[in-house]
């Protein structure tokens, strides 16, 4: 019997996870097996007042999906050995360091998407900006049958970043990629490892629904946007420091409102898995605001 103190943070989806051993979350096969079973059908776990170092962070995400710990020397996000990779608003090259984030999962546009991503809150101060979930899989299960007739044969292009969206807000971040494919994928995508159907587009990174003229391609997906985003299913997450946040990158959408560069420390350690081969992965982007 695995005693875990668990609180669901929305009725779809998220459960919040207190008093976790980090030792049996990486050791105890009876504790990882319900952990599994969480992330699978709730696709976000919160865990509060946790003390991990960055490849304990790498070694639970990665168990979450039933891959094993990083091998002697791996690093676990692709780097030289010993960097790690900060969402920050303060610290020298963290990323995404200011302003507001559309939804989207991250690398929609390609095969090699993470599974699963995760944030470990280093250094917090308040009043900290949150991060924003909605449950992509509880959207489609949810999406009225009309709507749903209409998308569900259909596919869209997936790429970086449909901006024309952020346009009448000054403070969405925009990333300039320079070398990034585009993908399609079924707007019903299934999910390769829950075999759930997700509802896949996003606000920041849907360029367009295939095969429809751009008028109605843009019209069909603002009515599947509202759907998605409407303010009764999101989960907005309010940082701590010793935070770990874990979430299936697939059926479950990210966003934030604005981060300021003179606004209280943020400073969260990003891990994924699996780490997308070198040549999957993009070069750094430059960084400003839509305004
Ligand atoms: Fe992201």
């Amino acid at each position: 019997m695995v005693d875990l103190q668990l609180r669901e943070l929305t009725h779809a989806f998220g459960t919040e996870i207190t008093g976790l051993d980090p030792a049996a979350a990486l050791h105890d096969p009876a504790v990882q097996r319900e952990l599994q079973r969480l992330f699978d059908s709730r696709g976000v776990l919160v865990f509060r007042d946790i003390d991990i170092d960055q490849n304990q962070q790498a070694d639970i995400i990665r168990m979450l999906i039933g891959l094993g710990p990083l091998a002697p020397g791996e690093s676990p996000i692709g780097k030289a050995d010993g960097e790690s990779f900060y969402v920050s608003n303060k610290e020298a090259n963290g990323g995404a360091p200011f302003g507001r984030l559309l939804f989207h999962a991250d690398m929609m546009w390609s095969e090699h998407t993470f599974r699963v991503l995760s944030l470990y809150g280093i250094a917090v101060e308040q009043p900290a900006t949150p991060t924003i979930f909605t449950s992509a899989t509880h959207a489609w299960a949810t999406m009225p049958d009309d709507l749903r007739a209409e998308a569900g044969g259909l596919s869209a292009v997936q790429g970086h970043e449909e901006m024309s969206r952020a346009a009448e807000d000054p403070d969405v971040l925009v990333s300039t990629f320079h070398d990034l494919p585009t993908r399609t994928t079924p707007v019903g995508l299934t999910h390769p490892r829950t075999g759930d159907t997700v509802l896949y587009v996003s606000q920041q990174m849907t360029q367009a629904i295939d095969s429809l003229p751009a008028d109605e391609s843009e019209a069909l997906l603002l009515r599947l946007f509202d759907h998605l985003y409407r303010d009764e299913v999101l989960y907005s997450h309010d940082w701590r420091e010793h935070d770990l946040v874990a979430w299936d990158n697939i059926a479950v959408q990210h966003a934030r409102p604005n981060v300021a560069l003179e606004g209280p420390t943020r400073t969260l350690r990003k891990v994924f898995a699996p780490v997308p081969p070198k040549s999957a992965k993009p070069t750094r982007p430059t960084f400003a605001t839509a305004g």
